[in-house]
């Protein structure tokens, strides 16, 4: 998608970042905090799927897990993306972005039909958190040819603050950009 936003200056390092995992998964793999509803902090691994904006990254979930319900109520988060090759590590916070309804449905359509049948297969599945129930059904792919699962939600990221500290140096070295200072580099103790 064609943003107006300039590349803020750590997008470009954290890809470098990325590519130094070469073609490991856990390049993808991000960590994401929320709040819950009683205001103790929840934390869960998921897969960065892609970049919408300049500062807007997606994410694929859902609807029914608790993640879903804790951003309802409370839309800040935090992701957490270490880079092991990289020795690095990025903070990202921001929150959940409410999209227009048209362009919600057609992104999730994008991204439901850039799955493979595998991946499709997770949101064919008993609702996440739940009991498991003896003879439950799990199946292994879900066909393209099938309509979207409600509970197929698409997380859209807005950025607002992102930091980055590497231990490749000594001493280590820790940036901090904010979105409302049009992301001004800032330099910060390790
Ligand atoms: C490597 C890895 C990748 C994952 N990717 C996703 C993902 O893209 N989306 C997702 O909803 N859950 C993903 N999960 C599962 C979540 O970590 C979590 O267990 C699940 O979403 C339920 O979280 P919640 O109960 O906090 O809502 C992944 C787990 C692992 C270990």
């Amino acid at each position: 998608m064609v943003s107006a936003e300039p590349l803020p200056p750590w997008r470009p390092l954290l890809r470098g970042a990325r590519e130094r995992e070469g073609r490991s998964p856990q390049a993808r793999w991000l960590q994401l905090a929320s709040v819950a509803v009683d205001g103790t902090p929840r934390l869960r691994t998921l897969v960065f799927r892609g970049w919408a904006a300049a500062s807007e990254l997606d994410l694929l979930t859902d609807g029914r897990s608790a993640k879903v319900a804790e951003l309802g109520h409370q839309p800040a988060v935090e992701l957490g993306w270490l880079l092991p090759r990289a020795r690095c590590q990025f903070r990202l916070r921001g929150r959940l972005l409410i999209l227009p309804a048209e362009q919600e449905a057609s992104e999730r359509q994008r991204h439901w039909q850039g799955l493979t049948p595998e991946g499709r297969a997770l949101w064919g599945w008993p609702a996440p958190g739940e009991p498991l129930e003896d003879g439950a059904c799990f199946p292994a792919e879900l066909g393209e040819e099938l309509p979207i699962p409600t509970c197929f939600r698409l997380l859209r990221i807005g950025l607002e603050q992102v930091e980055l500290l590497e231990l490749t140096n000594h001493p280590h070295h820790r940036r901090r950009w904010c979105r409302e200072d049009g992301w001004l580099e800032q330099r910060l103790n390790p």
